[in-house]
């Protein structure tokens, strides 16, 4: 196939060039960018993004430390631990995994985290500055999006772009960059919108960040659109060991026979979110120490 959008490859020739930046760094006697990963529970999808986020970092050069916390932790000691975080001066940024247990009010805990170390970009302040023209650290994903975008030069120029999902840190976020780019003529659904294929029908790039798998099927596409599948669910699969497979929201053997570029799940966004990690902490390091 060679109308696929390969997020692995690309998101190993951003650690290429990151590795090399921190190597600079390094030789001029500065020390390693440090972060830290918050991991709260037993949630099995968490885990396994969390460690692929652990690995990329010791790809890279960047030192990552787990802080692995029992699910029965309360708001009051999760926010000690933010607050320590913020005030450690050695340490470039942190991340809180999520989901969060219940009794834990995500929000609140994303807006303790100080935005200069929110390299997920999910603070009010970080979100904020999509729209600015003084950009602070970008939501991971959707900077993961855009990159992709970039690097297979996705013409958007007087085209029309329909984003599905309008969550603040991912869908919502990926639209607002997409305005951003002042070319563009873009349509965020939700889950209210009425007749998505009416929409859909005459899009030239689709980005879903739904969730269900299966959503846009090739009923719904246009010869030659660009699709982006943000979208990553479980599915039981028999046929593998696990029991289960990682889908996204689009049925890719049907759409991806009409598309002219097309991002697989898994190989896709994931490895692009994990890479914007470290692209984020690149940029908070580099700032303290003028690289
Ligand atoms: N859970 C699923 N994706 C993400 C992500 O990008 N960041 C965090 N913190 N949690 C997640």
């Amino acid at each position: 196939m060679n109308n696929l959008i390969d997020g692995k490859k690309v998101a190993s020739e951003i650690k290429n060039e990151i590795t090399q930046k921190i190597s600079y760094s390094i030789s001029k006697g500065n020390r390693v960018p440090s972060i830290k990963i918050i991991l709260v529970g037993d949630h099995g999808p968490s885990k396994i993004y969390v460690n692929a986020k652990l690995r990329a970092c010791e790809s890279v050069g960047i030192d990552a430390e787990l802080i692995s916390l029992n699910d029965n932790i309360n708001q009051d000691e999760l926010s000690e631990i933010i607050k320590k975080l913020n005030s450690d001066q050695n340490l470039d940024g942190f991340i809180v995994q999520l989901p969060l247990p219940d009794q834990i009010s995500v929000q609140k805990i994303i807006e303790l985290i100080d935005p200069s170390k929110d390299i997920d970009g999910f603070t009010n302040d970080n979100i904020g500055s999509i729209t600015s023209k003084k950009k602070k650290l970008m939501p991971a994903t959707g900077l993961g999006v855009m990159t992709l975008i970039e690097r297979y030069n996705i013409d958007i120029d007087s085209k029309k772009c329909v984003v599905l999902g309008a969550s603040r840190n991912v869908g919502g976020a990926i639209a607002q960059m997409l305005v951003e780019r002042e070319d563009a003529t873009v349509i965020v659904c939700n889950s209210k919108t009425k007749n998505l294929k009416s929409l859909t029908i005459d899009a030239d790039l689709i980005v879903s960040a739904v969730g269900i798998p299966n959503l846009v099927t090739s009923d719904m596409v246009k010869n030659g659109v660009a699709i982006i599948d943000v979208g990553i669910s479980r599915v039981k699969d028999p046929t593998k060991k696990s029991g289960y497979k990682i889908v996204g929201d689009v049925d890719f053997d049907n759409v991806s026979k009409k598309a002219s570029l097309i991002t697989p799940v898994p190989g896709g966004v994931g490895p692009m979110t994990i890479v914007s990690l470290l692209q984020n902490t690149l940029k908070v390091y580099c700032d303290k120490f003028k690289i």
